[in-house]
């Protein structure tokens, strides 16, 4: 068997190159690389950068002469290519004149109720709810008592002394005196400017949003902190029964625990004097610094 294999004559090759005459050999060769010239041309002016735009069969108004921000314009006396507004313009859309309704005062205080564009419902505070969840949770926590995640990890990185130098403010419970205090018209200022330490959620949230969230804010604090009297009659027993069954399994006295956030005593002394002192223009004032942070 093997043997009849090695006897077989060599088989003709497809291609006897020998016989191929050379000029057939050039043609073929150069024809192969100028077909590569279209390809490379629309490789070229696909993946590199060009300083003149792209030739265009049909160029319509593809191409046109134009200005492009924080360009120097010699025909402005002051050389900028990007003006200010007129004088006495506003760009459509943009008065926003509603003190009450985008700065949360009116005249020189913060409202301390709600603008007349919002209707408190169900819809809104869900809206809030869901707003806030996103927004303020990660610090102020879901039920505002200042220990959402990012706060417990801030803290437990502080603790721990690896912050390189970093430092952290706690984000302030909801559930004090003091801050059920606030006027609505303030802590919708907090949200747009920020205050201190906290940052402005102006850019992120609309007007509309919120005040969505100002009211979810109020939800939660009366949540936590209202008269067993104000719960439908319904549901009063059952809540007595819990809160009791709440009291006798804590350890602590009963009068403090009922306000976790706070210091449980009813001043109506320093804290309110504060709330009430805080004037629009002090706050925004010392929010300006934090609100960039
Ligand atoms: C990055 C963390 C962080 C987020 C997110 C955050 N806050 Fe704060 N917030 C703080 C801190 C910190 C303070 C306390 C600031 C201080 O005292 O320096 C604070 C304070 C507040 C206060 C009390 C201010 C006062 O004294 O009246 C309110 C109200 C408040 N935040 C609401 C919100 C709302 C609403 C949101 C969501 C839109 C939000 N925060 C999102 C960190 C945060």
């Amino acid at each position: 068997m093997t043997d009849n294999k090695h006897q077989k004559p060599p088989a003709e090759p497809f291609i006897n190159w020998s016989r191929v005459p050379r000029n057939y050999v050039w043609a073929a060769i150069i024809l192969a690389s100028f077909s590569m010239v279209p390809l490379s041309i629309v490789y070229a002016h696909r993946n590199l950068n060009w300083r003149q735009p792209r030739p265009s069969v049909i160029p319509d108004m593809d191409n046109q002469y134009r200005w492009n921000p924080q360009q120097y314009n010699p025909d402005f006396a002051d050389g900028r290519v990007m003006r200010n507004w007129p004088d006495g313009t506003v760009p459509v859309g943009m008065l926003n004149e509603d003190d009450h309704y985008h700065r949360g005062i009116i005249g020189d205080k913060f409202a301390t109720d709600f603008p007349d564009q919002i209707m408190i419902s169900e819809d809104l505070i869900e809206r809030g709810q869901d707003r806030y969840n996103i927004y303020c949770a990660v610090c102020h926590g879901e039920s505002g008592y200042g220990d959402g995640l990012v706060e417990k990890r801030a803290s437990a990185l502080m603790l721990s002394g690896k912050h390189r130098g970093m430092s952290w403010v706690t984000p302030l419970s909801y559930h004090s005196d003091e801050l059920r205090q606030r006027p609505v018209g303030h802590i919708f200022n907090t949200i747009t400017n920020g205050i201190r330490t906290m940052p402005s959620y102006r850019s992120q949230i609309p007007v509309q949003d919120r005040w969505a969230i100002v009211a979810y804010v109020r939800t939660l604090q009366l949540s936590q902190w209202t008269e067993v009297t104000s719960v439908d009659e319904e549901y009063r027993d059952g809540l007595i029964k819990q809160i009791e069954a709440g009291r006798a399994a804590a350890p602590a006295p009963a009068e403090t625990q009922t306000e976790p956030g706070g210091d449980g005593t009813d001043t109506t002394g320093n804290g309110d004097a504060a709330a009430a002192d805080v004037q629009p223009d002090e706050a925004t004032q010392t929010e300006a610094d934090g609100g960039n942070a």
